[in-house]
């Protein structure tokens, strides 16, 4: 099979180049600012917001499928725009379309939301992440959109903002709660949708519902340090963004053989 990774510079699409590679693949993957350095990954530089380069280099590399990643947090154009032309560049070669979403579609509320929710965004990066999914969903009717929560694991952004609360250069709120989800589990679940009949939206997050100061102290606890975390609440009020975002995984957790490891787990020891 040939898999074109669009965002194989990314955290998750690294993971994913890495196990498309090791199960055989012929994998092609695309950067936009970082070459990565990825074994047996043919690359290619692209930026989803030029419509016709994507075109162009789908057209050319004639994937079987194709797993969508690309994203800027701050950037529609990027974020929602360029998912759209990823998907139109893809239907017209007939490839499957995995979508990467997001829980920040939602708005937040205590009880978990299940996988076919409508989108529901109280912040900009929400809303492009969710008129991505539109665009995706009426471009490619058949393409899976993988909701998930923060991506924990060996070099996350996540990983990192504990890190620098535990020194004090940042804070993590009692109230922000999320399924934190490790990459390698992720991209498994992912490329196990590759071959699936799955469409539509799927939550592919951890089973543990955490805070980021909860987090942050399972972090602590496992490099056996604590001292110096700034925690607050007020995540809501002053940050806008949506509190608390539990994904209800079950669906995927019954769909899928890779185990979805809770963030308890994955950092305990
Ligand atoms: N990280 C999380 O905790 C989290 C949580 C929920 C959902 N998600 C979703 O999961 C997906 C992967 O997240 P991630 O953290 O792995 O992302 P990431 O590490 O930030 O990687 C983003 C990718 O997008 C590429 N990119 C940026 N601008 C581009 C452009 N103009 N044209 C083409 N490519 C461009 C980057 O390329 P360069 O680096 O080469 O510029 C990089 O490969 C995203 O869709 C995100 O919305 C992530």
């Amino acid at each position: 099979m040939t898999l074109l990774v669009v965002g194989a510079s990314g955290f998750l699409g690294g993971e994913l180049c890495r196990q498309a590679v090791a199960a055989g693949d012929r994998v092609v993957g695309t950067y936009h600012s970082t070459t990565p350095d990825l074994p047996g990954v043919r690359l290619h530089r692209l930026d989803v917001r030029d419509r016709a380069a994507v075109h162009t280099l789908v057209a050319q590399v004639r994937p079987d499928a194709v797993v969508s990643t690309a994203y800027v947090y701050a950037d529609w154009a990027v974020t929602a725009d360029g998912a759209a032309h990823v998907a139109l560049a893809t239907v017209a070669v007939g490839a499957r379309l995995v979508h990467l979403s997001s829980d920040a579609v939602h708005a937040g509320r205590p009880e978990p939301y299940g996988d076919d929710e409508p989108p529901s965004p109280v912040f900009p990066y929400g809303a492009a992440k969710a008129a991505a999914e539109t665009a995706v969903r009426a471009i490619d009717p058949g393409a899976v959109l993988v909701r998930t929560s923060l991506i924990v694991g060996e070099g996350s952004k996540q990983i990192q903002l504990c890190l620098d609360a535990l020194d004090g250069r940042a804070t993590l709120f009692t109230d922000e709660i999320r399924c934190p989800v490790d990459v390698v589990d992720l991209a498994a679940a992912v490329l196990e949708l590759v071959p699936s009949d799955h469409a539509g939206p799927l939550n592919v997050a951890g089973p543990d519902a955490v805070s980021r100061a909860e987090l942050g102290l399972l972090v602590a606890r496992r490099l056996t340090a604590s001292v110096g975390m700034k925690t607050t609440t007020s995540a809501a009020s002053g940050l806008r963004r949506p509190t608390e975002v539990r994904l209800d995984s079950s669906r995927a957790a019954a769909l899928l053989r890779t185990r979805l490891r809770g963030v308890t787990e994955l950092l305990a020891g």
